[in-house]
C-alpha cells in the first residue's frame, strides 16, 4: 500500500533548510527527537524526498530502526542504505561502490559460524567499518562536487555493538562535516537517554541542534484518521463528530491512529471498543511500571522503611496530571526515576511549545528547541496518569 503523508507543512519547510549542507564547515549535528510513533521517520523521509526533487543533493537514509541480534545484520543495513541511494550516482562514486562491494564480502566473513583459523583480532572492529565507509563517501563526495544529506535513523541500535563514547561519536561526524561543509548529518531517535548521554559528555551545546516533533494538529489528525479508515473501508456510517471525539482522546500520534484502526479490523471490534481496550492496557502498564519504581525507591533500614524517593515521584505525578513540568524544576536526585519512566515510554522529554498533549498544537507541531519539559508520552498515558492520581492520591 502506498504510504500517505499528511500535514506537517511547516515542519517539512523548516527541516528542508536544516537538512541542506550549506558549505559552512562548522555546522552542528541535527537530532530529531520525539516520542515513539510520532512520525520522525516519516517526516525525515519526506524531507529527503523533497530535497531530492528540487536540488542536486544526494540524500542517504540509513535505517537502524530495528533491534539487531548481531553486528553483521546491522552492518548489512548500513551498506544497503548507502548502496541503494548512491546507485543513481554510480559513475561519480566508482571507488566508493568498489568499497561497498569489498565491505559486503568482509561482513559475510564476520558471520562465518565455523571457527575461523584467523586470529579474531584481525576482523575489523565495527566502528572502523562504519567510519571508513562514511569517510570514503565524504572524500569522494568532495572530489565530484556533490552535496549530501545523510539521515541515520536510530543510531543507538548500531552503537549497541560498540563502546564508542558520545564525544567520539560527535567528534567523528563533526569532523566529516568540517571537511568541506558538503555533508549534513541528521539523527532521528526516540531514545532520549541516548541524546542525554551525548549531551552529558561535556559536549558544547552548539555542536548539537535539537528538533523536537510533537503531536500533529487536530485537523491533520482527523484527516489522517479518515484516510486510514477509508483505506481500511470502515468509514461507512461514522459521523464526523465521532471521529473528532476519537481524535480528541487518542491525540495526534500517527502510529496510535494506525494501531486503532488496524486493531479494529483485525479483531472485528468497534473503534470505541478498541479505544477502551487501549485505555485499559495503558492504565495497567502504568500501574505496573509505577509499582516497580516505588519498589526501587524504598530504602530498607532494617527496622523501618524509608520511602522518600517515592513521595517525590508522587508529587511530580500529581503535577503532571495538570501540566507539563519544567525540567529546571526537577530535583537532581529524582532524575534516575524520571529516566526510568521516560525509558519505559510513559513520560517524554519534550518542548512545551510543540507538545500538543494538554492542548492541541495549532499549525506548528515541531521545531528547533532545547527540550524544556517532561510530559506524558501521549494522551493515553496522560489520561491514565490523571486516573491514577485521582484514584491513589485522592486529587
Ligand atoms: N504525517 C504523516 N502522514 C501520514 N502517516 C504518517 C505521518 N507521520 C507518520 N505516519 C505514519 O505513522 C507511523 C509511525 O510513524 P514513524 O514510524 O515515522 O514514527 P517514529 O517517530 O519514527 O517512531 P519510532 O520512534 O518508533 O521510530 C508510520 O506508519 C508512518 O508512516
Ligand atoms: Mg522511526
Amino acid at each position: 500500500m502506498q504510504k500517505i503523508f499528511i500535514g506537517r507543512k511547516q515542519e517539512v519547510d523548516l527541516l528542508k533548510k536544516a537538512f541542506k549542507p550549506v558549505n559552512i564547515p562548522t555546522r552542528s549535528l541535527l537530532f530529531i527527537v520525539g516520542p515513539s510513533g510520532i512520525g520522525k521517520t516519516a517526516l525525515s523521509k519526506k524531507v529527503l524526498e523533497e530535497l531530492r526533487k528540487e536540488s542536486n543533493i544526494i540524500t542517504i537514509y540509513i535505517d537502524f530502526g530495528r533491534t539487531y541480534s548481531n553486528l553483521q545484520e546491522a552492518l548489512q543495513d548500513l551498506v544497503r542504505g548507502f548502496e541503494k541511494h548512491v546507485l543513481d550516482y554510480k559513475s561519480a562514486f566508482e571507488k566508493f561502490m568498489e568499497k561497498l562491494r569489498s565491505m559486503k564480502n568482509k561482513i559475510s566473513e564476520i558471520s562465518t559460524p565455523i571457527v575461523s583459523l584467523r586470529p579474531f583480532e584481525e576482523q575489523p572492529p565495527p566502528l572502523q567499518f562504519f567510519q571508513d565507509l562514511i569517510d570514503s563517501f565524504v572524500n569522494e563526495l568532495s572530489e565530484c562536487g556533490y552535496l549530501a544529506t545523510i539521515v541515520i535513523d536510530e543510531l543507538q541500535n548500531f552503537l549497541r555493538f560498540t563502546n564508542w563514547s558520545a564525544w567520539g561519536l560527535v567528534k567523528f561526524f563533526m569532523s566529516q562535516q568540517e571537511k568541506q561543509g558538503n555533508v549534513q548529518f541528521v539523527f532521528t531517535t526516540s531514545d532520549y537517554i541516548f541524546r542525554k548521554r551525548i549531551l552529558s559528555d561535556r559536549i558544547p551545546v552548539e555542536y548539537i541542534d535539537t528538533f523536537y516533533l510533537g503531536e500533529m494538529t487536530k485537523e491533520d489528525s482527523i484527516e489522517l484518521l479518515e484516510e486510514i479508515m477509508k483505506r481500511a473501508s470502515i468509514n461507512k456510517n461514522i459521523e464526523h463528530k465521532m471521529i473528532e471525539n476519537i481524535v480528541d482522546q487518542i491525540g495526534g500520534v500517527p502510529a496510535l491512529l494506525y494501531n486503532l484502526i488496524n486493531y479494529s479490523v483485525k479483531y472485528e471490534m468497534s473503534i470505541n471498543d478498541v479505544l477502551r481496550y487501549f485505555e485499559k492496557r495503558v492504565y495497567e502498564d502504568l500501574v505496573e511500571k509505577l509499582k516497580a519504581i516505588r519498589k526501587s525507591t524504598i530504602i530498607d533500614h532494617g527496622t523501618y522503611y524509608e520511602d522518600a524517593g517515592w513521595s517525590k515521584v508522587k508529587n511530580y505525578l500529581v503535577k503532571l496530571a495538570d501540566s507539563p513540568i519544567s525540567i529546571s524544576e526537577i530535583n537532581m536526585d529524582i532524575f534516575s526515576e524520571i529516566d526510568k519512566l521516560v525509558d519505559s515510554n510513559i513520560l517524554q522529554y519534550a518542548c512545551k511549545e510543540y507538545l500538543g498533549i494538554y492542548k492541541w498544537n495549532k499549525e506548528k507541531s515541531g521545531g528547533m528547541c532545547y527540550l524544556d519539559v517532561i510530559a506524558p508520552s501521549n494522551r493515553l498515558y496522560y489520561r491514565a496518569l490523571k486516573d491514577y492520581v485521582s484514584k491513589n492520591f485522592g486529587a
